[in-house]
């Protein structure tokens, strides 16, 4: 039986208690008396399951920070208070049939008023760090010009909270929010926003970097380019792969500029990423396919990184980049390098990759809600031509991607040895699954299965350490259950349990086991 057929049955027959019985007390976990015993299953039949005894000899080293991560508008609410500006964000989920459900961000967690009980709450989980994102048309309600105050006040009294709670401010400048503004002078396509966006950065250096030391320019840039402008799933919704690559070089300008701008503000401050990354695994051992593998490498983790680092792109393309496409300028190579403090990225699952070259029809790649690239009528594109799918050996998550622990140690060990041994932050990592306060348990949200997804790939995390690779923070994504993007309210990947209906907080079981975890520095709390 594999690891999904396993969990489903678990359900059927045990209620709240979503691990059997015997897998529970092998893996150190608290075993209800009355649990039902399944049938047999161990963590060995499993697909991708890390062996018990990993995890329970994993440690971490002294001082490791450990955290969690949450964005702006997935959290905050209060769309249009203290003279914040309409942002993309707002205009797509108000506009009828692009949110599941019909939600939107208007309320979200209410962490703009919340903020100091969900620092709070933090505290309480023994966190050392906080990753959070600043909303630009906040600060810029129409994305230039000078700050708005009430904006820059807000998030000052919210870095202060957070330094008051022992938690080290890590701020994303940017997780997808742009001012409606600058999409109507043409969106990230346009190269002007490159310096737009850096005045913006060098703004909240010059207010909040006596107390914000880490920052990272871009959450996802492939992500939100790609998703934005090559498939339209996510706004501004064009389908133009042109454009995405357009909007790919504006964004690797603004990220070096914003480098600039930040350090020129902020002499204590230093540059990392946030990027996301799956590692790529080639369908079959040919060469096209291995091929096929390492421009999806180029293309989705490591081009912006390879663009700061060294001022370059990498091989993401068959034959040479398409610059005349792209919009690149002879001398943006020296615009782009603007190498990074350290190297920040998430890691939530995988990709198998396989050569797309001799596909003739090329309309873009499918997209799936968890950017998932798989459409096998066209494969992807007539640049990169690759088709990369997320495998389903492993068991799949409620938000539909493959839990597969080995991948964590797979990518970090590759960023470690290509970019010769940064300091690594884990940006953000984390499950989607929709357990719900159970009054059979007095209120309690027992989520197994996320402690579950922590332990292994925590346990594969440390494996990389003790290998060498020198990884400093993790941050599970997310510290609250929040608004899941296109997905809306449909999603869940708190370690704390959010009732929408009056914003009650409910601390679920992996909060309580991550909270142990990082008082302990080690898994089997
Ligand atoms: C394994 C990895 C390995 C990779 C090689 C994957 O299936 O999990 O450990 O590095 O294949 O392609
Ligand atoms: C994004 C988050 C998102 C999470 C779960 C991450 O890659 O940065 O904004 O909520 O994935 O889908």
């Amino acid at each position: 039986m594999n690891r999904r057929n396993f969990i489903r049955n678990s359900m059927a027959t045990a209620g709240s208690s979503l691990l059997t019985k015997p897998l529970l007390a092998n893996r150190g976990l608290a075993v209800p008396e009355t649990a039902p015993l399944p049938g047999v299953a161990s963590s060995q039949q499993v697909p991708g399951a890390v062996p018990e005894s990993q995890i329970a000899s994993a440690r971490f080293p002294e001082g490791f920070l450990w955290g969690t991560a949450t964005a702006a508008y997935q959290v905050e609410g209060a769309w249009r208070e203290d003279g914040k500006g309409e942002s993309i964000w707002d205009r797509f989920t108000h506009t009828v049939g692009k949110v599941k459900g019909g939600t939107t961000g208007d309320v979200a967690c209410d962490q703009y008023h919340l903020y100091p009980q969900d620092l709070a709450l933090a505290k309480r989980l023994n966190q050392k760090s906080y990753r959070f994102s600043i909303s630009w048309p906040r600060i810029q309600p129409s994305g230039t010009g000078a700050p708005n105050m009430k904006g820059i006040d807000h998030y000052s009294r919210v870095v202060d909270a957070m330094l008051e709670n022992g938690l080290r401010p890590f701020c994303t400048i940017y997780h997808w929010d742009l001012p409606q503004a600058l999409e109507d002078r043409g969106g990230w396509p346009n190269r002007d926003l490159a310096s737009y966006y850096a005045d913006y950065a060098g703004i909240l250096a010059k207010h909040l970097g006596d107390r914000i030391m880490v920052w990272a320019p871009f959450n996802m840039p492939w992500s939100f380019t790609y998703m934005g402008y090559g498939v339209g799933a996510f706004p501004p919704c064009r389908t133009n792969f042109g454009d995405f690559l357009k909007a790919a070089h504006t964004v690797t300008l603004a990220q070096a500029e914003a480098l600039r701008s930040i350090k020129a503000a902020s002499s204590k401050a230093t540059v990392g990423s946030a990027y996301g990354m799956c590692p790529a695994y080639p369908a079959t051992d040919s060469e096209a396919d291995r091929a096929a593998a390492a421009r999806y490498h180029a293309m989705n983790n490591v081009f912006f990184l390879e663009a700061a680092m060294k001022g370059r792109y990498p091989k993401a393309f068959v034959g040479e980049p398409p610059y005349e496409l792209m919009g690149f300028k002879p001398g943006d190579e020296k615009i782009m390098l603007a190498p990074l403090d350290w190297v920040g990225f998430h890691y939530y699952t995988r990709r198998i990759v396989s050569d797309a070259s001799k596909v003739q029809a090329f309309n873009g790649g499918g997209f799936s809600g968890t950017e998932i690239e798989a459409d096998p009528a066209t494969g992807r594109d007539p640049y990169t031509r690759f088709r990369a799918v997320m495998p389903s050996e492993g068991p799949l998550t409620e938000s539909g991607l493959e839990v597969w622990p080995h991948g964590m140690y797979d990518l970090v060990t590759r960023i470690s040895r290509e970019y010769d041994h940064p300091i690594i932050e884990i940006t953000e990592s984390g499950c989607g699954y929709l357990d719900a306060p159970y009054d059979k348990e007095n209120g309690r949200v027992p989520d197994a299965r996320r402690i579950e997804f922590f332990r292994e790939e925590l346990a594969e995390l440390a494996r990389a350490i003790s290998d060498g690779a020198r990884v400093r923070s993790f941050h599970a994504w997310s510290l609250l259950d929040n608004f899941e993007w296109a997905n809306g309210q449909t999603e869940r990947y708190g370690l704390i349990y959010v009732d929408y209906r009056d914003q009650k907080r409910t601390i679920k079981d992996s909060g309580l086991w991550y909270g142990r975890v990082a008082a302990a520095n080690r898994l089997d709390v």
